[in-house]
């Protein structure tokens, strides 16, 4: 069973300053919740209650907002005021919460080989909480890769279609159609030019790893940018082993731009705060 989330939170956010200046990204309120705890609940949700952070200098609100805040909650204990609190602290009811640091930011395979010490020698999910994922009234996204991991047991990859004219925004997978939503990979290139891309499915920031992804990171060379790219592993394990990709049920937001931020916040105020 798989237990473990992994939440590389490291980047510098910098398409968001110069809010993030001081703050991280992460922490950034879809209206009244930070990004963070979105993916944090759809990871609860999933089963996999032990969080396990990747973090940065400069992060450590992230680190607090999972803790107990004494001086509030004596402030507001008995007032009207406490139903605000509610859903962080049923997020701290059922989930643990671990952290490392990733001190020199080498990118998201370099992240997920930091956070090595945390999962150790299991199967993990790994949420990018910039991907804002939301299935109303259905199970989240990572809820069905588990049941997929469950079946399947290997490395899962949330994919969804993209026209061509965005597809060099994304990793973009090439694989045999084995139907459902399902497809085993072949094949993974970072950013393509759209005549490059092997197909329209690009991948999301929602993975399902096994563990064997570390010794393939700790062999994978910089690639683009100087970054190690988990891309680049998942590939090697692609061709090594076996690797699913997954078109999920749901909306994806790409709350890491202005733009997708701006969307998810709408449809959050209109789908969801308001109706609760
Ligand atoms: P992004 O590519 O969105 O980078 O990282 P970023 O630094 O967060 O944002 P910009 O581009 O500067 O605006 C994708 C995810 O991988 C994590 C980020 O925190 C984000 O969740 N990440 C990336 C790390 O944890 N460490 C890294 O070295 C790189």
């Amino acid at each position: 069973m798989i237990k473990k989330c992994l939440f590389p939170v490291a980047g510098y956010g910098t398409r968001f300053l110069p809010a993030t200046k001081s703050m991280p990204k992460e922490m950034l309120p879809l209206v009244n919740k930070p990004l963070v705890q979105y993916g944090v609940e759809e990871s609860i949700e999933a089963g996999l209650k032990e969080v396990a952070f990747v973090t940065g200098r400069g992060k450590r609100s992230i680190a607090d907002h999972f803790d107990i805040s004494y001086e509030l909650e004596h402030q507001i204990a008995g007032t009207g005021k406490e139903k605000y609190l509610s859903s962080i602290r049923e997020v701290l009811d059922k989930g643990t919460f671990m952290m490392t640091r990733q001190r020199e930011m080498k990118g998201l395979g370099h992240a997920i080989l930091t956070g090595e010490c945390l999962i150790g020698n299991e199967a993990f999910g790994v949420i990018l909480s910039d991907d804002l994922c939301l299935n109303k009234g259905d199970e989240g996204v990572m809820a069905q890769m588990v049941k997929l991991y469950n079946q399947f047991r290997c490395s899962i990859v949330a994919t969804m279609e993209v026209p061509a004219d965005q597809i060099e925004k994304y990793g973009v997978i090439a694989g045999e159609d084995m139907g459902n939503g399902l497809y085993r990979v072949s094949n993974m290139v970072e950013k393509p030019k759209p005549e490059d891309a092997p197909s329209n499915l690009a991948v999301i920031g929602r993975y399902i790893l096994t563990p064997d992804i570390f010794d393939i990171i700790r062999d994978t060379p910089p690639g683009k940018n100087g970054e190690i790219q988990l891309t680049d592993a998942l590939m090697t394990q692609a061709q090594n082993g076996c690797v699913l990709a997954y078109k999920f049920r749901g909306k994806r937001f790409d709350c890491g731009s202005v733009p997708g931020f701006i969307e998810a916040t709408n449809y959050v105020y209109e789908h969801i705060y308001s109706e609760e």
